[in-house]
C-alpha cells in the first residue's frame, strides 16, 4: 500500500511518497529538482521550428470538422500556428488570462505524483524537446508538439480546465488507494483518446488523437474500432494500448457531462470496488455498454502497427 503523508486538501507542496507508488520508476536528470521543472525552455533552432510548422500544417488541414469546437477555438485564441515552437512564457501569459493555467517545460515523462501536483496547481508539464524528421509521423514519448498542440488548446476551455485540475487532485487519492492504473485508464480514454458529440456528430477532444494524422481519421471514421458511450466505472476497469491505435474509443456528451460523471463521483467508493488489475480487454464490448459503433477490429486482428493493416 502506498505511503503518503500529506493532507488531501493541501496541494501547495509536493507530496512525500514511498517508492512503491511509482508505476514506472523514472531516473530524474541531475539538472532538475524534485519538481522536475526545466530551468528554462529549450532554445529551438530553425529546423525544430520547421518541424513544428509542418506538423501544425498537417493537423490544421485534417482537424476542421473532426476536432471539437473548443479545441479549434483554443487553437485560434492561443494562435499556436503563428510560426515555430511556441514560447511558453507568452503562452502561459495568454492562457493564464483565460483560465489561470500555465505551461511548464519538463525533460521527459515525469513521475505520477509530480504530474498530479502540477495539474492540481494548474500547471501543464510539456516536453522540452521536439521530434526529428526521422520520427515525424510517430514518437512514443510525448514531445512539445503532442503536449502543446494536443493538450493546451483545451486548457483555454473553463470546464475542461477545471476537469484537468480535479484530475490532478484525484491522483493523490488514487495513490493512497493504490489505484493509479485505474485512474490512468480514465485519463487515457478521456484526456488522451476521448471523443465527444456535437450536434449529433462525433468529434475529437483527446490529445493523443489530435496530435497525429492517422488516428484522427481512424477514431472517427474507421470501421475497425468500437465507439462506446463513457461509463466511468467501466473505463477504469479497461486495459488500453499504449503504442498503437485504440481498439475502443469512449464518447462523452460534453465537458460538463465529463465533469459531472467524474469529479462529482465518490471515487473512494469506486476504488473500494476495483481490483488492482484490469477486468476488461481493450477491445471488449459488454452487454451493459451503450454502443454507438461495434468495431470489426480488423486493423488489430491483422496485426496493427508494424503490419500492413490499413487503419480503416
Ligand atoms: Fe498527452
Amino acid at each position: 500500500m502506498a505511503t503518503i503523508v500529506e493532507p488531501t486538501s493541501d496541494f501547495s507542496a509536493l507530496p512525500q511518497v514511498g517508492g512503491e507508488v511509482f508505476t514506472a520508476p523514472l531516473q530524474r536528470p541531475q539538472h532538475v529538482a524534485d519538481d522536475w521543472l526545466e530551468p528554462r525552455q529549450h532554445d529551438y533552432d530553425s529546423q525544430d521550428d520547421a518541424v513544428w510548422d509542418d506538423l501544425f500544417a498537417r493537423q490544421a488541414e485534417l482537424l476542421p470538422g473532426r476536432a471539437c469546437d473548443a479545441f479549434m477555438a483554443g487553437l485560434d485564441r492561443l494562435d499556436l500556428g503563428r510560426g515555430g515552437v511556441p514560447d511558453f512564457a507568452r503562452l502561459s501569459h495568454e492562457l493564464g488570462q483565460l483560465t489561470g493555467w500555465s505551461v511548464v517545460p519538463v525533460p521527459m515523462l515525469i513521475p505520477d505524483h509530480v504530474f498530479f501536483w502540477h495539474l492540481a496547481n494548474r500547471r501543464f508539464p510539456a516536453g522540452n524537446f521536439i521530434r526529428t524528421r526521422a520520427t515525424f509521423d510517430y514518437i512514443q514519448e510525448p514531445d512539445v508538439f503532442h503536449d502543446v498542440f494536443g493538450h493546451v488548446p483545451l486548457l483555454s476551455d473553463p470546464v475542461f480546465a477545471d476537469y484537468m485540475q480535479e484530475y490532478g487532485r484525484a491522483g493523490w487519492k488514487a495513490m493512497r488507494h493504490n489505484r493509479l492504473k485505474a485512474l490512468g485508464a480514465l485519463y487515457w480514454y478521456t484526456v488522451e483518446f476521448g471523443l465527444t458529440r456535437e450536434n449529433g456528430q462525433l468529434r475529437i477532444y483527446g490529445a493523443g488523437i489530435l496530435s497525429g494524422p492517422r488516428e484522427a481519421v481512424f477514431a472517427l471514421e474507421g470501421q475497425s474500432p468500437n465507439r462506446i458511450m463513457l461509463d466511468v466505472d467501466r473505463v477504469m476497469r479497461t486495459d488500453y494500448a499504449i503504442d498503437d491505435l485504440q481498439p475502443t474509443y469512449f464518447v462523452i456528451e460534453s465537458f460538463a457531462d465529463l465533469y459531472h460523471r467524474t469529479v462529482e463521483r465518490d471515487f473512494n467508493a469506486i476504488y473500494r470496488e476495483l481490483s488492482a488489475g484490469f477486468t476488461y480487454a481493450n477491445a471488449a464490448v459488454l452487454e451493459s455498454d451503450e454502443v454507438l459503433h461495434r468495431g470489426t477490429q480488423e486493423y488489430h486482428t491483422r496485426g496493427g502497427r508494424g503490419s500492413n493493416a490499413p487503419p480503416a
